[in-house]
């Protein structure tokens, strides 16, 4: 009976919700310049109904890995991918799946203890062939970004694959990040973008070598997306709407994999609406959050993580992509290419606009990565550290585990 009625409650708060979605949809001027009703239906609802018809064809992201690589769980040692966000839900999952094929993933969280404790128990569980580093990064903080970049060049290694993963939903308001932008904005967009921006040369050299991707999660709510003038991004205060905000970031990171796939003729871009999971993003917050993941009319649209993780994968690993970016394709969704809408795949000089603004904002977090990382062959990477110095001690004072031996069988270092 308590289950019915805690179940009920949540029905109650979902519904309350959407009704109050639809009538700022309607009604609220600041709203309908950015997401309208009709880009509602369009975009997210029709996004969310193609998904749930096609549920049963979805794949899991070992299936997609499979499907490329077979049973040679090697297949991918000597690459290297970087997810942010890997600590949890999606990335998570993508992390955990690349390593079973042999892939080094550097995992790029917030909290370095939590990613060693959520890595050992993986450990425990199953045989992973690839590689993990763990290196700090706070995306709610421009100026972590640079310091991460220069942790992740002094390791020498090369970059297959960037994942833009980590995020936030929907904060019922608004809230500042360290610089004083609205933080879903900053961490979605902003932080990602500047990591892109300063590991650009990296890409650029891998892809001399092979292929290289940069895999952006956006969303079914970029989709939603009908305007945005890009001289006001990020909201400020008195604009801010939880859900038009949560579209308007996820559309930028899809016009991010535009630019991108537009102006980098040797990376493929690509941006990826993973599905509806019910993961971590948006905890606690009483808004989208219990329209999406609790409540129970809306569980027929949900997917498992193991099916959320697996556009991302195939982003990453398909043959196909090559195909699909060659025609142009940049926005995928079910392991599969798709049509755009609504402001994702319109007007070209919005991904100029917004280009630009995105430059001008990060501008005074670029500084100078260093070009020549430090280790040497033959050097173990605990030796590369040391001879770092100075350079090192951003990273070193963020994870202060990361001062213990590299466990070189295993490749990442061990917590205290
Ligand atoms: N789940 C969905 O239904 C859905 C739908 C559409 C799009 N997406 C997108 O998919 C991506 C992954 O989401 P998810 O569902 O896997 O959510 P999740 O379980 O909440 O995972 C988000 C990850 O981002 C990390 N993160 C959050 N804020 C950060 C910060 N300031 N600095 C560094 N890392 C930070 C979290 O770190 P901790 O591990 O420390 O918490 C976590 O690992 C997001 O970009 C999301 O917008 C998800």
């Amino acid at each position: 009976m308590g289950a019915v009625a805690s179940a009920l409650k949540e029905e109650v708060i979902a519904y309350s919700y959407l009704a109050r979605l639809v009538k700022q949809l309607l009604l609220d001027p600041t709203v309908r310049s950015k997401t309208t009703l009709l880009t509602f239906f369009s975009g997210f609802m029709s996004i969310a109904v193609d998904e749930m018809i096609h549920q049963s064809q979805c794949r899991t992201c070992e299936e997609v890995l499979e499907n490329v690589y077979g049973k040679d769980l090697f297949a991918l040692q000597g690459k290297v991918a970087l997810i942010t966000g890997a600590s949890n839900g999606l990335g998570l999952e993508n992390a955990r799946c690349l390593m079973k094929y042999g892939c080094h993933v550097i995992w790029a969280v917030r909290s370095p203890d939590k990613a060693a404790s959520v890595l050992n128990q993986l450990e425990k569980k199953e045989k992973l062939t690839g590689k993990a580093t763990i290196l700090k990064i706070e995306l709610s903080d421009l100026s972590s970004v640079k310091p991460f970049v220069e942790s992740f060049l002094a390791l020498n290694l090369p970059l297959h694959y960037l994942i833009c993963n980590a995020g936030i939903m929907s904060p019922t308001e608004w809230l500042p990040s360290k610089q004083g932008f609205e933080l879903q904005f900053a961490t979605n967009n902003l932080s990602h973008f500047l990591l892109t921006e300063l590991l650009m040369p990296k890409l650029k050299e891998t892809a001399k070598t092979g292929e290289v991707r940069v895999v952006i999660l956006s969303s079914l709510a970029g989709a939603s997306c009908y305007n945005f003038d890009p001289a006001k991004i990020p909201c400020p205060q008195e604009e801010y709407n939880e859900f038009s905000e949560y579209a308007v970031s996820k559309a930028v990171d899809c016009l991010h994999a535009r630019h991108i796939q537009k102006h980098e003729k040797n990376i493929i871009a690509c941006a990826v609406h993973p599905g509806i999971i019910g993961t971590g993003l948006g905890g606690g917050n009483r808004g989208l959050t219990s329209l999406l993941y609790n409540g129970m009319t809306m569980a027929m649209f949900r997917k498992p993580v193991t099916k959320g993780a697996a556009t991302t994968m195939y982003c990453t690993v398909s043959p196909d992509v090559t195909e699909h970016s060659q025609k142009g394709a940049f926005f995928y969704f079910n392991c599969a290419s798709q049509r755009p809408r609504n402001i994702l795949g319109a007007r070209d000089d919005l991904v100029e606009k917004c280009h630009q603004r995105q430059l001008e904002l990060v501008k005074p977090f670029m500084g100078h990565a260093p070009e020549k990382p430090i280790s040497r062959p033959g050097h173990s990477e605990t030796e590369a550290w040391r001879q770092l110095g100075d350079k090192a001690a951003p990273l070193l004072q963020a994870a202060p585990f990361l001062n213990k031996p590299l466990d070189m069988a295993k490749g990442w270092f061990q917590p205290a």
